[in-house]
């Protein structure tokens, strides 16, 4: 047993302890802590009560309502806004205006400042709206671990997560979630771009790239670079019509097929996974990193943005929260960079290697080299 394992059973002891709890909380220098703790233990308690009250904000429009947005919206002008009655929207104005989302100020509800920056991002609010599949699947989260892998509501929303021929999905089985994460790109990409040269490659392969909405703001930062994007069949006949409709770069090339049964498209000395990893468990997500081995040439470059299981201050957005919405949706995890390293290496990359980004809660980087 180490030092430290001895300091944590003397931790424990005194936390356990209710004669210790008394006089922490009774001396004033220890007071703060014990209050910290509580508040932290009763977020716990209460983080379904707060999801539930940003997905009522969010669902009612009121973040977009422009009496919030500009000066205040009285108690009257919310009811007539939502449609609820004056209790259940003071208590719903209140509720939000704790967290932030909402700052009440003399009699009206502005916006507060966490919900100023949620009102512009459109993909967090569209995130946020597609969580009631994940609510009602943690509903009984016991029942959700014992009955282990089953279809859910949110396997059914990423149709792929559970499908034995995802090539065979309709348009319409991934309309929703395409759009999704066309919506919630522009953060990702915007990391990415800022964490990564992309100016030293001549043509890029963007792996499970969707309707082409990082491929996209990638082409707009790099024009030079000649760029495809790969996805399942029906995902890419929708990059084509929003091609059509200017909504992506118009020199993408698109590539339908499947990256578990159909080889990659070969020629780029640049590849890009991003949020698809996770997706997948252990032996899927090798065979899609070694199939980008296998299509990039000598000296190609692999790189892999997601959450990742990084510990520190994303601890709990990786291991708690992807941990348990990729269970629920049926497939996939966050993992370690060392688990993603070794991945890669096992492929046949000669050098791996995680790279910094300014946000470890919108995704971490992991850059390979063939
Ligand atoms: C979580 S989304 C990420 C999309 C995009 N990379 C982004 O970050 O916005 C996963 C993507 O992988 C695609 N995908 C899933 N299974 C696939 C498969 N077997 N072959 C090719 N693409 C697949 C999905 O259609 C979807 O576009």
């Amino acid at each position: 047993m180490g030092l430290y394992d001895f300091w944590l059973d003397i931790r424990d002891k005194c936390l356990t302890s209710p004669a210790f709890h008394k006089f922490a909380l009774d001396f004033p220098f220890t007071r703060p802590i014990v209050r910290k703790r509580q508040s932290e233990l009763f977020d716990f308690v209460s983080g379904f009560v707060y999801s539930q009250i940003l997905f009522a904000c969010v669902k009612l429009g009121v973040l977009h309502y422009d009496r919030v947005k500009s000066g205040g919206a009285t108690l009257a002008e919310l009811c007539e806004f939502t449609g609820l009655g004056p209790d259940e929207t003071y208590r719903l104005a209140r509720g939000a205006a704790s967290m932030r989302i909402l700052q009440e100020r003399r009699g009206r509800f502005r916006l507060g400042d966490l919900g100023a920056a949620l009102s512009q991002n459109k993909g967090a609010c569209a995130m946020i709206l597609h969580h009631a599949a994940l609510y009602q699947d943690m509903a009984d989260p016991v029942a959700m671990l014992a009955e282990g892998r089953k279809a859910t509501n949110l396997s059914t929303y990423w149709d792929y997560a559970l499908s034995n021929d995802p090539k065979a999905a309709s348009e319409l089985e991934v309309a929703a979630y395409s759009d999704l994460m066309s919506a919630s790109q522009q953060d990702v990409s915007e990391e990415i771009i800022a964490s990564f040269d992309f100016g030293q490659f001549d043509k890029m392969l963007d792996i499970g790239g969707g309707q082409g909405t990082f491929a996209t703001r990638v082409s707009e930062a790099f024009p030079e670079l000649e760029i495809g994007v790969f996805d399942l069949p029906s995902v890419v006949e929708r990059g084509h019509l929003r091609q059509a409709e200017g909504e992506t770069g118009g020199r993408i090339r698109f590539h339908g097929g499947s990256f578990f049964t159909d080889k990659l498209p070969t020629g780029s000395d640049l590849m890009t996974l991003v949020r698809i990893l996770h997706d997948h468990d252990d032996a899927p997500a090798q065979k899609i990193i070694n199939s980008a081995y296998e299509a990039l040439g000598a000296g190609g470059t692999l790189l892999v943005a997601e959450p990742m299981s990084t510990g520190g201050h994303a601890a709990r957005i990786s291991d708690a929260y992807f941990n348990f919405y990729l269970y629920a949706m049926g497939s996939g995890r966050p993992r370690k960079p060392v688990e993603l390293v070794k991945m890669l290496k096992n492929a046949g990359f000669a050098y791996a290697e995680q790279k910094s980004t300014r946000s470890p809660f919108t995704c971490s980087i992991i850059v390979a080299q063939k």
